[in-house]
């Protein structure tokens, strides 16, 4: 077959000491996305975004799905070396991934981590595809492991890779540091329980030494399932780290790259409009329905003063389109879009650009700067990279608001924001009207706690408190906390 592509409160409940990490042991990330190593910072997706930075200046080895699909999934991994970065990485078979991204990962427990069980689906040969996949992963890796490698697992897609991993590697394996990050929400137990064998999901996570997850709400909700579930001892070794971006490194470019060509020919457009902007995967979680019309009540309501005064521009990079809610998503937007515009528009003013493809990290970060409103208004988000990302573009002598969802992890953070329920298109254009009309002095007041969050709780706070964490705690205590099984 051809193949194809498609901080502060850091981890503050942990009971283990952190006595610092430890850059002389090889970290190994373990994640589904490896991202292209010939497009560096590229990718749509948080997680790459915040890993980049954990792996800045140490010797490294990120291993994961390559992207492509096969006939049958690969048993060796490809590497391939960048400085002192290894990326190793297997094709999938194409069963495996319609079982395993698709449908066990994507289908049932995305929606259901994000609190959306109505449309959550379970198939028990996805979810054997999805078990099959990381004994894959597992197998493949532990060949290229050295003992003391630190190892660092991410994501829903790779709940039983660790226990899989310890179990492959006999006493040795037990004794490993390996420890679990979810990127994305973990919603109160009984929400999690509602999926079949969430139970054993639960005991994958337990063979992790440290569990992260990004809010402390998350951390209360999944400490509650692990004890009430039996695994008391992984409870303790949960804690909260939130990710963040190289808030100096994103300013600095968009700082650049609003003086570069591209954002010239952006403005220029505008002529002299007010720009909104929105930067999302072209998922269900991100709210995009609710903001469409939300913007489009914007232009129907306050007397009509928006009318021709304001450009909303939309970033949606097509994701998962396989999996079917994707795809109906797709549509409504389509549609909205071409109603908004169709009702509104002008010969000369189109009131909503939309965009379904990725672009340039550089690119984005420029347009962040243009633009007056930050538009971020998830239904549910692990935390929202793009809300730090929308402020630390911005100029600090004339910085643009950030309207964000009460939902997203970044909320807790970012108090200087317009705070949202995103379910509310009217609320939704009542921030957006008050956002277009702030005065200087109240922007640049809300911008700066903001941006001091977004430097304090950056993504190298957050790799170094997550593997201080993993790496200081003593063998002995890891050990203890494993109920003595990794003695
Ligand atoms: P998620 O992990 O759910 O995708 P985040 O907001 O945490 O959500 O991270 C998204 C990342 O993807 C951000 O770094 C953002 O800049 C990037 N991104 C989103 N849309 C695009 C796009 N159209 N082009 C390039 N990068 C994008
Ligand atoms: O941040 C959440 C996440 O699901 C990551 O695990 C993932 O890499 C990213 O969003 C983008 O999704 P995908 O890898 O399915 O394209």
């Amino acid at each position: 077959m051809a193949r194809r592509t498609e901080s502060r409160h850091a981890g503050a409940a942990y009971g283990a000491p952190a006595a610092g990490m430890d850059r002389t042991r090889r970290l190994v990330i373990v994640a589904n996305r490896v991202p292209n190593p010939r497009e560096r910072g590229a990718s749509a997706g948080g997680l790459a975004v915040a890993l980049q930075e954990a792996i800045s200046g140490r010797e490294a080895m990120w291993f994961g799905w390559s992207g492509q699909i096969t006939e049958t999934t690969a048993t060796t991994p490809r590497l391939t070396r960048h400085r002192r970065l290894t990326y190793a990485t297997l094709d999938l078979g194409a069963e495996d991934y319609r079982r395993y991204y698709q449908g066990f990962a994507n289908a049932s427990l995305w929606p259901m981590l994000h609190y959306r069980l109505g449309i959550t689906q379970f198939d028990r040969e996805d979810y054997a595809g999805y078990r099959a996949v990381n004994a894959a992963f597992a197998a493949a890796l532990a060949p290229l492991l050295r003992p003391d490698d630190t190892i660092w697992v991410h994501d829903f897609h790779l709940f039983p890779l660790g226990g899989k991993l310890r179990r492959l590697g006999g006493a040795a394996g037990a004794r490993r540091r390996i420890g679990f990050f979810l990127h994305v929400p973990f919603p109160p137990r009984s929400v999690f329980l509602a999926l079949p064998r969430a139970d054993e999901l639960l005991a994958d996570l337990a063979a992790y030494d440290v569990i992260g997850v990004q809010t402390e709400e998350d951390a209360a909700h999944l400490r509650d399932a692990l004890r009430r579930a039996g695994h008391a001892a992984a409870a303790r070794r949960v804690g909260a780290w939130p990710a963040g971006i190289d808030a100096e490194g994103f300013a600095a470019m968009a700082e650049r790259a609003a003086r570069g060509p591209e954002a010239a020919r952006l403005r220029a457009s505008l002529v002299g409009r007010a720009l909104v902007i929105g930067v999302d995967r072209l998922d269900y979680t991100k709210g995009l329905p609710h903001r469409f019309i939300g913007y489009g009540r914007l232009l129907a309501g306050f007397d009509g003063r928006h009318l021709g005064d304001v450009t909303y521009l939309q970033f949606a990079p097509v994701s998962r389109s396989e999996v079917a809610q994707y795809r109906a998503l797709r549509r409504e937007l389509d549609e909205l879009t071409g109603r908004i515009n169709g009702q509104y528009a002008e010969f000369d003013w189109v009131p909503l650009r939309y965009i379904t493809r990725a672009v340039a990290r550089t690119t984005l970060a420029g347009f962040m700067r243009i633009a007056r409103v930050g538009l971020v208004t998830p239904l549910r988000d692990g935390m929202n990279l793009v809300a730090k990302e929308y402020v630390a573009a911005q100029n600090p002598e004339d910085p643009g608001v950030l309207v964000l969802s009460q939902f997203a992890g970044a909320a807790g953070d970012l108090k200087g924001a317009l705070v949202v329920n995103p379910l509310d298109p009217d609320e939704i254009a009542e921030a957006l009207d008050r956002a277009l009309s702030m005065p200087t002095a109240e922007r640049i007041a809300r911008w700066r706690q903001m941006m001091e969050a977004v430097r304090t709780n950056d993504a190298a706070a957050w790799s170094r408190g997550f593997l201080a964490t993993l790496e200081g705690g003593s063998a002995s205590a890891l050990a203890a906390e494993h109920g003595g099984k990794a003695a």
